[in-house]
């Protein structure tokens, strides 16, 4: 493929804030009286706040109303802001800087597509905003993955067509809105669940434009 440009998810790519989320979701079930799993929290990765919130009130069988979810997410997310404001740059995952780096020495453009609203503060929090040539977040979007709108938009606002593009996504949600919006997609952890994806790697380590390039 011609590589124009770079569109990448932000939690569980750039940097792990699935934990921060995991933290945030458990403590809400055990206020509501349940246990949630690690494993359980696999099915939130990428998925939004209020989806996330329906799929953990399932997982414990209850039910609540809309105003009620509202104040349950809010305070999930009050929780999470109060671990992610305390973030550092340390916390960038490996090869994330290297590889941004080595695409925007090459002239390929660089954008994050994320469903987080909180994406604006964590890139903050790590010193990575002016790294980017676009980041499209939470605010910016009405559909959540699977819909690729995030990643169309990314996309847009970099100028590109979405053939000229690879998306990294570590959420099975995700591969799948990079897949359908026409973009090439790298697979960022487990084979097994993100096997829809051009290629997978375990992280962002030693990818190369060649390589890319061959995709
Ligand atoms: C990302 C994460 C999800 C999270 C969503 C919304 O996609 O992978 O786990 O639920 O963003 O994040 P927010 O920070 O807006 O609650
Ligand atoms: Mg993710």
């Amino acid at each position: 493929m011609e590589l124009k440009g770079c569109i990448f998810d932000l939690d569980g790519v750039i940097v792990d804030t699935a934990k921060y989320h995991y933290l945030a979701w458990k403590r809400l079930a055990q206020e509501l009286g349940f246990d949630f799993s690690e494993e359980q929290n696999e099915a939130l990765k990428g998925v939004s706040r209020m989806a996330s919130l329906e799929i953990l009130l399932a997982a414990g069988g209850i039910k609540k109303s809309e105003d009620e979810k509202t104040i349950l997410a809010t305070r999930k997310n009050s929780w999470y802001v109060d671990y992610i404001s305390r973030m550092t740059p340390e916390e960038i995952l490996p090869g994330s800087i290297i590889l941004l780096q080595n695409l925007r020495e090459n002239g390929i453009l660089t954008a994050i597509g994320s469903a987080s609203k909180n994406a604006g503060m964590i890139l903050d929090r790590i010193g990575l905003t002016k790294m980017f040539d676009a980041i499209v977040d939470g605010y910016k979007i009405t559909r959540a993955k699977p819909d690729p709108e995030v990643f169309l938009r990314g996309a847009k606002e970099l100028g590109l067509e979405p053939k000229y593009c690879i998306v990294f996504e570590d959420a099975v949600a995700g591969v799948e809105a990079a897949l359908d919006a026409g973009m090439i997609c790298v697979g960022i952890g487990d084979k097994n669940r993100l096997g829809k994806a051009h290629l997978v790697v375990s992280d962002l380590r030693g990818i190369t434009i060649e390589q890319l390039t061959k995709l």
